[in-house]
């Protein structure tokens, strides 16, 4: 039986792959200061449904149900509510701003296509207690440097930049109430997506088409961008920024500067996204605490299907994913397994990542199996014991050696 529809077995390569995307995630916000949190992956289905209109798609593609105790609960599709409900109960413990991030599996039930799953593993950080533009170009520097630490370059993604109160400023401008303006945005979010046509029709309430919408966005970037772009410039940055304010994005909470991370030849789905939500915390806690917050969440599928599209990261993932064996331990007599088992445990406990074959084979054999691990190293335990042979396998030179010897030996060959 196989893995539920947009659901994932992670077999040792995968796993290895996600391991490569977690391990460079948590170096590079660590690198940024930030610390890392995480929260439960069950919540009540209320943090979704306070901040959120009825029909919202994020409330569609809630996995959401009764549990045994008759509440409505539901797995987690983000992780922003999460965040902003654990930083309004305990935020009085923490000096800001608090730099936070994590990374944890999420849930929708959305329709399959490329880049999108119904399990997915999602990086988030965000920056809380702090409303001026030096925290939004510190987010993008860090959604911009992670990207980096792919191997990504300017060539291969772009951060396309937008603010979501020039976009409230313009519908309120146009006559547009509350209500309207949250339809016209959701309208906005798909104008690269969906046809022109069935956009019309739904924008019909709100008195707008998707010309007048194309307009404002041809219109230009806001001011609210200059120093956003100049805190980027300033750490040579501005390679990777593109002010275009198409983006709007989906959520509705963001109150500001928004983001999206494409890939330049525009094949994928964003490969990640974020902005400012000054209000969600205050929200959410019916305003017993407020802070501005922003940040943003990156996941992990489109992020793989641009790698493996990209030399470049491909190379680096391939480096960091082929297998760990440092040293193989070749038993060529049988009657010498227990020694071969004193020493496999010796070069473990000296640090190694060891290998040997757990049931008898040629000795030929085994310095194959030692190759396809990658091994460096294999120790020869055969009828010459106590003496071992410790061989390099890329030059292929070895030597005959005491067995008491060996972790000198090891230790010289990993450094030469
Ligand atoms: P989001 O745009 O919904 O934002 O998701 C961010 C990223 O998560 C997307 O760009 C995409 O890479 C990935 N993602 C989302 N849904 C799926 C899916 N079904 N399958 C695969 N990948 C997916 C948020 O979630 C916000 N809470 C981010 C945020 C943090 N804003 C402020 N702080």
């Amino acid at each position: 039986m196989p893995a539920l529809p947009g659901f994932r077995d992670f077999y040792p390569e995968e796993c290895a792959r996600r391991n490569y995307v977690v391990s460079t995630w948590r170096k590079v916000a660590t690198k940024y200061g930030f610390v890392e949190f995480d929260g439960p992956t069950l919540e009540s289905t209320d943090l979704y449904r306070k901040k959120n209109e009825e029909g919202a798609e994020i409330l569609d593609q809630l996995y959401s149900f009764r549990d045994r105790g008759d509440r409505e609960v539901a797995l987690r599709p983000e992780m922003t509510p999460t965040l902003a409900r654990m930083v309004a109960a305990r935020e009085r413990n923490y000096r800001k701003p608090m730099k936070w991030f994590c990374v944890s599996n999420f849930f929708r039930h959305e329709r399959q296509q490329k880049g999108r799953l119904r399990e997915f593993l999602q990086f988030n950080a965000d920056i809380i207690g702090d409303a001026t533009p030096q925290a939004d170009a510190e987010t993008l520097a860090l959604a911009i440097d992670l990207m980096r630490a792919f191997g990504f370059s300017a060539e291969d993604f772009v951060v396309r930049l937008s603010d979501r109160k020039a976009w409230m400023d313009f519908l309120a401008s146009q006559g547009c109430d509350e209500v309207q303006s949250r339809l016209a945005l959701a309208c906005a979010d798909k104008l690269e997506r969906e046809p022109a046509e069935s956009l019309n029709a739904k924008l019909a309430p709100t008195g707008l088409t998707v010309e007048a919408l194309k307009s404002f966005i041809a219109a230009g970037s806001p001011s609210a961008f200059e120093s956003v772009l100049s805190a980027l410039a300033a750490r040579g940055l501005s390679d990777f920024v593109q002010p275009d304010l198409s983006i709007v994005r989906g959520l509705a909470y963001y109150t500001g500067v928004v983001f999206e991370v494409f890939d330049r030849s525009k094949n994928l789905r964003a490969l990640a996204g974020g902005g400012r939500y000054d209000g969600l915390i205050a929200g959410l806690s019916d305003g017993a605490s407020d802070l501005p917050a922003i940040g943003f969440g990156m996941g992990d599928v489109v992020l793989g299907h641009l790698i493996d599209e990209t030399p470049a990261a491909s190379a680096l993932l391939e480096a960091a994913t082929t297998p760990a064996c440092e040293v193989y331990v070749v038993i060529a007599d049988e009657a010498r397994r227990n020694e071969a088992l004193g020493i496999v445990q010796a070069a473990r406990d000296l640090g190694f990542a060891t290998d040997f074959s757990l049931k008898p084979a040629k000795v030929g054999r085994q310095f194959q199996d030692a190759e396809l691990l990658g091994a460096r190293q294999a120790i020869v335990v055969g009828q010459e014991w106590p003496l071992v042979k410790l061989k390099n396998l890329s030059t292929r030179q070895e030597e005959a050696i005491d067995n008491s010897m060996l972790a000198r030996c090891l230790k010289k060959t990993e450094q030469s």
